[in-house]
């Protein structure tokens, strides 16, 4: 059977002489507006009440239109606005950074409890990590945004992990893209080194969070 891929829009056409295309480009940014106002808005509660932060700091950003051409022809699927709108979950991704592994819980929590946020998928790397030692919780929702020819439910991943993890997951995604790593390298050593950083910091995490219940109502210290 030939392949869908084949019968699709080269991606330079479709990027530079399609107005949708920057129009859903536009939307998928929506979508991350609202949801980091959610955000915002728990973490200042949170803040105004509990006298502390649980959301260290938010990063977002919109799947660059290489990394989506990318994502699809791996998967052979068509560089359409509906194939991207159907088949992806990640063009808009926000990446929440707490202080303590139980703020994760409480904001995605939270988050989620609000009754315009649909759950889709719920990936806990913090309760099953992945064997090279990454460690986050992953979801992905779908929020509706109003525009002007009505609403519109978009959908994003957001990524919640502690400081220490995203250290981790940083300097591993650094190494993991470092195109020098030749073959006279022993990677099977490096990866092992890497996961037992993973522990480490996950250790250090647990520690943090047994301080943390330590020091108890921040109110009153
Ligand atoms: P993708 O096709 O990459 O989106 O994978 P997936 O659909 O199986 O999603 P998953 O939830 O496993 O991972 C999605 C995202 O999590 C990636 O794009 C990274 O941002 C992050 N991630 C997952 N695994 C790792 C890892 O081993 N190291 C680092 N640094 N980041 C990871
Ligand atoms: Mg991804």
């Amino acid at each position: 059977m030939e392949s869908q891929w084949l019968n699709a829009i080269s991606p330079a056409d479709f990027i530079n002489n399609n107005k949708n295309f920057d129009v859903l480009m536009m939307k998928y940014r929506c979508a991350i507006r609202e949801i980091q106002t959610k955000l915002e808005v728990l973490d200042d509660e949170f803040s105004a009440v509990n006298k502390r932060n649980p959301i260290s700091s938010i990063k977002s950003r919109v799947k660059s239109p290489a990394s989506i051409y990318e994502k699809l022809r791996r998967r052979d699927l068509p560089f359409t606005e509906d194939s991207i709108v159907k088949n992806l979950d990640d063009v808009a991704g926000i990446r929440v950074i707490c202080p303590f592994i139980s703020d994760i819980y409480t904001i995605a929590n939270l988050l989620t409890s609000q009754d315009d946020i649909t759950v889709l998928k719920i990936k806990d790397y913090i309760k099953a990590p992945k064997s090279n030692g990454y460690r986050s919780y992953h979801m992905i929702v779908e929020i509706p945004v109003f525009f002007t020819e009505g609403k519109f439910p978009m959908r994003a991943e957001i990524q919640i992990r502690t400081i220490g993890m995203d250290f981790w997951a940083s300097v591993d995604h650094q190494l993991r893209y470092k195109k020098t790593i030749g073959a006279d390298k022993d990677i099977e050593a490096i990866e092992a080194e890497l996961l037992k950083c993973a522990q480490t910091v996950s250790e250090t995490d647990c520690h943090m969070e047994e301080i943390k219940d330590m020091i108890g109502d921040f109110e009153k210290i």
